[in-house]
């Protein structure tokens, strides 16, 4: 890496549960959900450069999307435009969490992309102002923005941090199959949950589990609709042993496995691989 070269890490998040409590008059879907980063995820390299320039490698940078649709560049526009600067820069995405899969790998990646942003063009590190900005690219930035466990309500954009989570281990597996948001959220039609009173105690790896297995991902339904995979792979990880509970994270279609330490989420990774070859499987665990 040449010197002032920076690289920055874009982690997946996960819906530990994601509750729909209403919709707005704008179409968009009121919630709450525990939203927590692993660390798997995609990486950005920095680089200075006159203009604006992206480079995609990785396992999955031939499913990325077209560059105008690219949510770094948006991200660089916002900006630029916010800061009345000029977009520049060379960045070299490594795409290695699957696309359109629920796990916020493109607003992670626009999020990364807005602190990378300020760091080369030397912006001021304006918390606020970038929430509002990160809002405008999507209703997961913001969360993203943060990477650290948070408490989120409204549209995903009321967040509480979460003051202390104990490690937990994850595997995350996808069918491989993209399952868009937009899609999901149309097909949305069960009754909204109540909404639950959120506590930020202090908690251990076994009560938080005993709680979250009370809730649920409320877009389960919708998804497996879109993408009837889904089905089979909430199957496949619960029946992996030691397994606590398994869930579809975001609107999918990667879902999650929860397990009492690294040992048993690789066993399960492990047998996952050899039972489905075709799977995109990864073990995970908490960013806190
Ligand atoms: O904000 P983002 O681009 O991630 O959302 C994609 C789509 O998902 C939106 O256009 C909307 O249709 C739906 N959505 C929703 N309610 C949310 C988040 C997303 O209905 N809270």
């Amino acid at each position: 890496m040449a010197f002032n070269t920076f690289q920055l890490q874009a982690p997946a998040k996960i819906n530990l549960f994601l509750h729909i409590t209403g919709k707005r008059d704008d179409g968009y879907h009121l919630l709450q959900s525990l939203m927590v980063f692993v660390d798997v995820g995609d990486t950005l390299e920095f680089a200075p450069h006159d203009s604006l320039f992206l480079d995609v490698d990785g396992p999955f940078a031939g499913d990325m999307p077209a560059p105008s649709e690219n949510l770094i560049y948006k991200a660089a526009g916002l900006l630029a435009a916010e800061y009345k600067t000029t977009m520049r820069g060379r960045v070299r995405l490594t795409k290695n969490l699957p696309v359109a899969s629920g796990i916020a790998g493109g607003s992670s990646d626009s999020a990364v992309a807005m602190r990378g942003f300020v760091k080369l063009w030397g912006l001021p590190e304006e918390h606020e102002r970038m929430q509002r900005l990160a809002q405008r690219l999507g209703a997961d930035v913001p969360a993203c923005f943060i990477g650290k466990p948070v408490w989120a309500e409204g549209i995903g954009e009321k967040m509480t941090r979460l003051p202390e989570m104990p490690q937990m281990h994850f595997v995350l597996a996808n069918p491989m199959v993209a399952t868009p948001t937009p899609e999901v959220f149309r097909r949305f039609n069960s009754k909204y949950s109540p909404a639950i009173q959120f506590s930020g105690r202090r908690k251990s790896m076994h009560e938080w589990i005993a709680d979250l297995k009370l809730y649920r991902n409320d877009l389960t339904d919708a998804a497996s609709e879109v993408t009837p995979e889904i089905k089979q792979v909430l199957r496949a990880l619960a029946e992996t042993p030691n397994c606590h509970f398994a869930r579809l994270s975001g609107s999918g279609a990667t879902c999650f496995g929860v397990y009492d330490n690294a040992d048993a989420a690789m066993a399960a990774v492990n047998k996952l691989k050899q039972l489905h070859p075709g799977w995109w499987i990864s073990p995970a665990n908490l960013l806190r």
